[in-house]
């Protein structure tokens, strides 16, 4: 399996030491565990030009630098394990900045076939509250990804991890590695993504949403009997 974790801070907190945590449970013998760090990993605001939308997203401004070795990594991960930390009850801005960059790839555009194979992990931590919003902002984009199988951990540790902390951490995650699918032949989309895919496929059927859309879902085959799942 390979293992993809983005971290939404350069900061090696609490959140990153349970996201280690949860990938040496999980992690087998021949698995690869590949790491990206924001903002140094990619370190642009999205410019709005929408010409990935519109165009092609390799025509992005920042495909060539930044873009291009991410995609390429997330495109041959079977597991992706985000972190972020809480700030102001959302993740942080590097990390927004990086799921904008993905909009093209949101089902109602031009979703990645890879995407309804994989499996993610969110996991977050605060100092009180706002775990909530803040899985939903990743999972949001993720579900819209199409990633077949999504699972999430919100903690609020205070001041950081402590031993009182520690177990309860423990334990979840435990729960969490038990959860993830290593044979990554039996790994199918949920309900919700299927429906969700069967929404946008009707749409694209109808009336498109961009040429570049509907020509890609055409491709595909996705208009006709294709599925991008197995
Ligand atoms: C700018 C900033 C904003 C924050 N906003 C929140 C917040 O909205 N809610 C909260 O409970 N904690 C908030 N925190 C605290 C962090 O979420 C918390 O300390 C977290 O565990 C830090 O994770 P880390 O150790 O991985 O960096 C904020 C911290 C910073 C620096």
């Amino acid at each position: 399996m390979n293992i993809l974790m983005i971290n939404g801070t350069m900061r090696k907190g609490s959140t990153y030491a349970i996201g280690k945590m949860f990938i040496e449970k999980t992690a087998s013998e021949g698995d690869t565990v590949k790491e990206l760090f924001l903002p140094k990993d990619m370190p642009e605001f999205c410019r709005g030009c929408a010409v990935c939308i519109r165009q092609d997203e390799k025509k992005c401004p920042d495909y060539l630098i930044y873009m291009r070795r991410l995609t390429e990594m997330i495109d041959e991960a079977d597991l992706l394990v985000f972190t972020t930390p809480v700030l102001v009850y959302h993740v942080t801005g590097q990390l927004k900045a990086f799921l904008d960059h993905y909009g093209y790839r949101w089902m109602v555009h031009r979703p990645e076939a890879s995407m309804f194979r994989k499996q993610a992990v969110c996991i977050t931590t605060a100092a009180g509250s706002g775990t909530r919003k803040t899985l939903r902002d990743m999972t949001d984009s993720l579900r819209y990804w199409g990633v077949a199988r999504i699972y999430t951990y919100g903690i609020a540790v205070g001041g950081g991890i402590d031993d009182s902390s520690r177990e309860k951490i423990e334990t979840a995650v435990n729960n969490l590695a038990l959860k993830i699918e290593h044979d990554t032949s039996k790994v199918t989309p949920s309900l919700r993504v299927k429906a969700l895919f069967h929404i946008m496929r009707i749409m694209q059927k109808k009336t498109g949403t961009t040429e570049v859309d509907k020509k890609y879902w055409e491709e595909k085959g996705w208009l006709g009997r294709e599925r991008p799942w197995r």
